[in-house]
Protein backbone atom coordinates (compact mmCIF):
# COMPACT_ATOMS: atom_id res chain seq x y z
CA UNK A 1 0.00 0.00 0.00
CA UNK A 2 1.24 3.61 -0.78
CA UNK A 3 2.88 5.27 2.32
CA UNK A 4 0.81 8.55 3.13
CA UNK A 5 1.38 11.61 1.05
CA UNK A 6 2.70 13.08 5.07
CA UNK A 7 3.46 11.76 7.78
CA UNK A 8 4.31 13.25 11.01
CA UNK A 9 4.23 11.64 14.54
CA UNK A 10 4.17 13.13 17.78
CA UNK A 11 6.25 15.78 16.54
CA UNK A 12 7.32 18.96 18.51
CA UNK A 13 8.90 22.45 17.63
CA UNK A 14 9.58 25.35 19.51
CA UNK A 15 11.57 28.39 18.48
CA UNK A 16 14.02 29.23 21.46
CA UNK A 17 12.45 27.37 23.85
CA UNK A 18 9.12 28.71 23.39
CA UNK A 19 6.44 25.94 21.99
CA UNK A 20 5.06 26.43 19.07
CA UNK A 21 3.51 23.08 17.79
CA UNK A 22 3.16 20.23 20.68
CA UNK A 23 2.58 16.27 19.83
CA UNK A 24 1.25 16.42 15.99
CA UNK A 25 0.15 13.34 14.81
CA UNK A 26 -1.02 14.70 10.69
CA UNK A 27 -1.25 11.68 7.96
CA UNK A 28 -2.45 13.52 4.96
CA UNK A 29 -3.36 10.98 2.07
CA UNK A 30 -2.33 11.59 -1.91
CA UNK A 31 -4.75 14.00 -3.58
CA UNK A 32 -6.65 15.14 0.10
CA UNK A 33 -7.10 18.78 -0.26
CA UNK A 34 -6.42 20.45 3.38
CA UNK A 35 -7.57 23.56 4.71
CA UNK A 36 -5.47 24.72 7.53
CA UNK A 37 -6.59 27.52 9.62
CA UNK A 38 -5.83 29.02 13.49
CA UNK A 39 -5.66 32.25 15.05
CA UNK A 40 -2.37 34.23 14.20
CA UNK A 41 0.41 32.53 16.16
CA UNK A 42 -1.18 29.65 15.77
CA UNK A 43 1.76 27.46 14.21
CA UNK A 44 0.54 27.62 10.27
CA UNK A 45 3.23 29.05 8.54
CA UNK A 46 5.74 26.86 11.19
CA UNK A 47 4.02 23.80 10.17
CA UNK A 48 4.23 24.33 6.46
CA UNK A 49 8.03 25.16 7.19
CA UNK A 50 8.45 21.90 8.76
CA UNK A 51 6.70 20.07 5.96
CA UNK A 52 9.20 22.09 3.38
CA UNK A 53 12.07 20.76 5.56
CA UNK A 54 12.76 24.65 5.97
CA UNK A 55 12.45 23.55 10.05
CA UNK A 56 13.28 20.89 11.86
CA UNK A 57 11.08 19.06 14.85
CA UNK A 58 12.59 19.08 18.10
CA UNK A 59 11.45 15.37 18.47
CA UNK A 60 9.33 13.46 16.57
CA UNK A 61 9.18 11.70 13.14
CA UNK A 62 8.11 13.92 9.76
CA UNK A 63 8.28 12.00 6.28
CA UNK A 64 6.49 13.50 2.67
CA UNK A 65 6.37 11.12 -0.02
CA UNK A 66 8.10 8.42 2.68
CA UNK A 67 11.05 10.73 2.38
CA UNK A 68 12.88 13.17 4.66
CA UNK A 69 10.96 16.57 3.63
CA UNK A 70 13.99 18.38 2.19
CA UNK A 71 15.07 15.58 0.19
CA UNK A 72 11.69 15.97 -1.89
CA UNK A 73 11.24 19.63 -2.16
CA UNK A 74 11.52 19.70 -5.80
CA UNK A 75 8.05 17.62 -5.76
CA UNK A 76 6.37 20.62 -3.50
CA UNK A 77 4.99 24.02 -4.95
CA UNK A 78 4.64 26.81 -2.42
CA UNK A 79 3.18 29.92 -2.28
CA UNK A 80 4.30 31.94 0.97
CA UNK A 81 2.21 33.90 3.31
CA UNK A 82 3.10 37.51 1.30
CA UNK A 83 4.97 40.17 3.73
CA UNK A 84 5.13 43.02 0.62
CA UNK A 85 7.80 45.28 1.42
CA UNK A 86 8.55 48.87 -0.73
CA UNK A 87 12.03 47.20 -1.10
CA UNK A 88 12.26 47.22 -4.78
CA UNK A 89 13.95 43.43 -6.11
CA UNK A 90 14.35 43.57 -9.95
CA UNK A 91 12.93 40.72 -11.21
CA UNK A 92 9.99 40.30 -13.95
CA UNK A 93 6.58 39.08 -13.91
CA UNK A 94 8.28 36.31 -16.42
CA UNK A 95 10.93 35.92 -14.51
CA UNK A 96 9.62 34.83 -10.60
CA UNK A 97 7.25 32.26 -12.93
CA UNK A 98 10.49 30.86 -13.83
CA UNK A 99 12.11 30.68 -11.38
CA UNK A 100 9.75 27.97 -10.46
CA UNK A 101 11.00 25.55 -12.78
CA UNK A 102 14.62 26.13 -11.26
CA UNK A 103 13.24 23.70 -8.41
CA UNK A 104 13.18 20.98 -10.63
CA UNK A 105 16.20 17.88 -10.73
CA UNK A 106 18.95 18.67 -13.57
CA UNK A 107 17.77 22.44 -13.49
CA UNK A 108 19.98 23.82 -16.68
CA UNK A 109 19.34 27.06 -18.32
CA UNK A 110 15.91 28.08 -19.04
CA UNK A 111 14.95 26.97 -22.92
CA UNK A 112 12.51 28.15 -25.08
CA UNK A 113 10.35 25.58 -24.21
CA UNK A 114 10.34 26.61 -20.64
CA UNK A 115 9.62 30.45 -21.38
CA UNK A 116 6.79 29.12 -23.52
CA UNK A 117 5.36 27.64 -20.44
CA UNK A 118 5.97 30.45 -18.57
CA UNK A 119 3.75 31.95 -21.05
CA UNK A 120 0.81 29.17 -21.02
CA UNK A 121 0.77 29.39 -16.74
CA UNK A 122 0.59 33.81 -17.38
CA UNK A 123 -2.14 33.26 -20.17
CA UNK A 124 -4.09 31.08 -17.61
CA UNK A 125 -3.49 33.66 -14.97
CA UNK A 126 -4.79 36.11 -16.91
CA UNK A 127 -1.21 37.57 -16.35
CA UNK A 128 0.26 37.96 -19.88
CA UNK A 129 -0.51 41.61 -20.04
CA UNK A 130 2.21 41.80 -17.13
CA UNK A 131 4.49 39.29 -18.67
CA UNK A 132 7.52 42.41 -18.70
CA UNK A 133 6.28 44.54 -15.78
CA UNK A 134 8.89 44.46 -12.49
CA UNK A 135 6.95 41.87 -10.18
CA UNK A 136 6.74 44.64 -7.52
CA UNK A 137 4.68 46.83 -9.64
CA UNK A 138 1.98 44.45 -9.52
CA UNK A 139 -1.04 44.74 -7.47
CA UNK A 140 -1.54 42.23 -4.32
CA UNK A 141 -3.79 40.32 -5.89
CA UNK A 142 -1.63 39.86 -9.45
CA UNK A 143 1.50 39.12 -7.29
CA UNK A 144 -0.36 37.06 -5.83
CA UNK A 145 -1.59 35.12 -9.33
CA UNK A 146 2.36 35.19 -10.20
CA UNK A 147 3.54 33.44 -6.61
CA UNK A 148 0.84 30.58 -8.06
CA UNK A 149 2.08 30.39 -11.10
CA UNK A 150 5.61 29.89 -9.74
CA UNK A 151 4.35 27.07 -7.61
CA UNK A 152 2.64 25.38 -10.09
CA UNK A 153 4.64 25.67 -13.24
CA UNK A 154 6.86 22.80 -12.02
CA UNK A 155 3.98 20.28 -11.62
CA UNK A 156 4.42 19.43 -8.18
CA UNK A 157 3.01 16.34 -5.90
CA UNK A 158 2.61 18.61 -3.29
CA UNK A 159 0.63 22.49 -3.49
CA UNK A 160 1.78 24.32 -0.25
CA UNK A 161 -0.54 27.85 -0.21
CA UNK A 162 -0.31 29.71 2.97
CA UNK A 163 -2.94 32.50 2.74
CA UNK A 164 -3.06 32.99 -1.01
CA UNK A 165 -6.17 34.80 -1.05
CA UNK A 166 -5.54 37.11 1.76
CA UNK A 167 -6.26 40.65 0.04
CA UNK A 168 -7.50 39.69 -3.66
CA UNK A 169 -10.80 40.66 -5.19
CA UNK A 170 -13.48 38.61 -6.55
CA UNK A 171 -11.64 38.16 -10.06
CA UNK A 172 -8.28 36.93 -8.46
CA UNK A 173 -10.60 34.76 -6.09
CA UNK A 174 -12.43 33.08 -9.03
CA UNK A 175 -9.26 32.46 -11.51
CA UNK A 176 -7.22 31.19 -8.06
CA UNK A 177 -10.21 28.37 -7.10
CA UNK A 178 -10.76 27.60 -10.98
CA UNK A 179 -6.71 26.55 -10.75
CA UNK A 180 -6.68 24.81 -7.68
CA UNK A 181 -10.03 23.14 -8.50
CA UNK A 182 -8.84 21.40 -11.75
CA UNK A 183 -5.87 20.12 -9.65
CA UNK A 184 -8.25 18.69 -6.93
CA UNK A 185 -7.66 14.95 -6.18
CA UNK A 186 -4.58 14.67 -8.88
CA UNK A 187 -2.46 16.41 -6.01
CA UNK A 188 -2.03 16.82 -2.79
CA UNK A 189 -3.07 20.29 -1.91
CA UNK A 190 -2.36 22.15 1.74
CA UNK A 191 -4.07 25.14 1.81
CA UNK A 192 -3.70 28.12 5.49
CA UNK A 193 -6.74 31.01 5.02
CA UNK A 194 -8.62 32.67 7.51
CA UNK A 195 -11.30 32.99 4.70
CA UNK A 196 -12.94 29.46 6.11
CA UNK A 197 -16.22 30.40 4.48
CA UNK A 198 -15.14 30.47 1.04
CA UNK A 199 -13.03 27.32 1.57
CA UNK A 200 -14.52 24.88 3.79
CA UNK A 201 -16.61 23.28 1.48
CA UNK A 202 -14.08 22.77 -1.56
CA UNK A 203 -12.02 20.52 1.08
CA UNK A 204 -11.37 16.87 2.31
CA UNK A 205 -11.02 17.75 5.70
CA UNK A 206 -9.53 20.76 7.96
CA UNK A 207 -7.17 21.46 10.28
CA UNK A 208 -7.16 23.58 13.19
CA UNK A 209 -3.21 24.57 14.40
CA UNK A 210 -3.64 26.22 17.76
CA UNK A 211 -0.18 24.99 18.96
CA UNK A 212 -1.67 21.46 18.82
CA UNK A 213 -3.74 20.72 15.88
CA UNK A 214 -7.64 19.13 15.45
CA UNK A 215 -9.22 17.72 12.38
CA UNK A 216 -12.59 19.08 11.23
CA UNK A 217 -15.15 17.06 8.44
CA UNK A 218 -16.31 20.03 6.18
CA UNK A 219 -18.99 19.63 7.67
CA UNK A 220 -18.15 20.23 11.28
CA UNK A 221 -16.95 24.13 10.67
CA UNK A 222 -19.02 26.27 11.73
CA UNK A 223 -19.17 30.02 12.72
CA UNK A 224 -17.36 30.40 15.45
CA UNK A 225 -14.23 30.07 13.58
CA UNK A 226 -14.52 32.90 11.31
CA UNK A 227 -15.35 34.85 14.39
CA UNK A 228 -11.29 34.13 15.93
CA UNK A 229 -13.12 31.78 18.70
CA UNK A 230 -11.45 28.21 18.23
CA UNK A 231 -12.22 25.47 19.84
CA UNK A 232 -11.91 21.87 19.86
CA UNK A 233 -14.24 19.22 17.85
CA UNK A 234 -17.90 19.76 19.27
CA UNK A 235 -20.07 16.94 18.91
CA UNK A 236 -23.48 17.93 17.54
CA UNK A 237 -22.46 21.72 16.28
CA UNK A 238 -25.18 23.43 14.90
CA UNK A 239 -23.54 23.84 11.18
CA UNK A 240 -24.15 27.18 10.20
CA UNK A 241 -21.77 26.89 7.02
CA UNK A 242 -22.85 24.22 5.86
CA UNK A 243 -26.59 24.93 5.80
CA UNK A 244 -25.35 27.69 3.24
CA UNK A 245 -24.08 25.15 0.92
N1 LIG B 1 11.78 32.82 12.95
C1 LIG B 1 11.14 32.83 14.12
N2 LIG B 1 11.80 33.03 15.27
C2 LIG B 1 11.15 33.00 16.47
N3 LIG B 1 9.81 32.81 16.61
C3 LIG B 1 9.10 32.64 15.49
C4 LIG B 1 9.72 32.64 14.18
N4 LIG B 1 8.75 32.41 13.25
C5 LIG B 1 7.59 32.28 13.94
N5 LIG B 1 7.80 32.42 15.26
C6 LIG B 1 6.77 32.32 16.33
O1 LIG B 1 6.13 31.06 16.20
C7 LIG B 1 4.74 31.20 16.47
C8 LIG B 1 3.96 30.64 15.29
O2 LIG B 1 4.18 31.47 14.17
P1 LIG B 1 3.56 31.13 12.75
O3 LIG B 1 4.12 32.12 11.79
O4 LIG B 1 3.74 29.69 12.46
O5 LIG B 1 2.01 31.41 13.01
P2 LIG B 1 0.79 31.42 11.98
O6 LIG B 1 -0.25 30.49 12.54
O7 LIG B 1 1.28 31.18 10.61
O8 LIG B 1 0.26 32.92 12.16
P3 LIG B 1 -0.40 33.93 11.08
O9 LIG B 1 -1.88 33.61 11.02
O10 LIG B 1 -0.17 35.28 11.70
O11 LIG B 1 0.30 33.78 9.78
C9 LIG B 1 4.49 32.67 16.76
O12 LIG B 1 4.48 32.84 18.15
C10 LIG B 1 5.69 33.36 16.14
O13 LIG B 1 6.01 34.54 16.82
MG1 LIG C 1 1.32 32.29 8.88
Amino acid sequence: MNAPAIQTTRMNFSFRGLPVLQDVNLSVSHGEFIGIFGPNGGGKTTLLKLIMGFLTPDNGTIRVFNNSPEKVRTRIGYVPQIHRTEADFPITVAELIAMGLSRRPFFGRFNKSDWQECDIWMERLGLIAHKNKSYCELSGGLAQRALLARALISDPDLIILDEPTAHIDAASMKIFFQTIEALKGHKTILLVTHDLKTVFHRTSRLICVQNKISTFQPNEICDHFNLGLFHPPLPNQPLHFASQQ
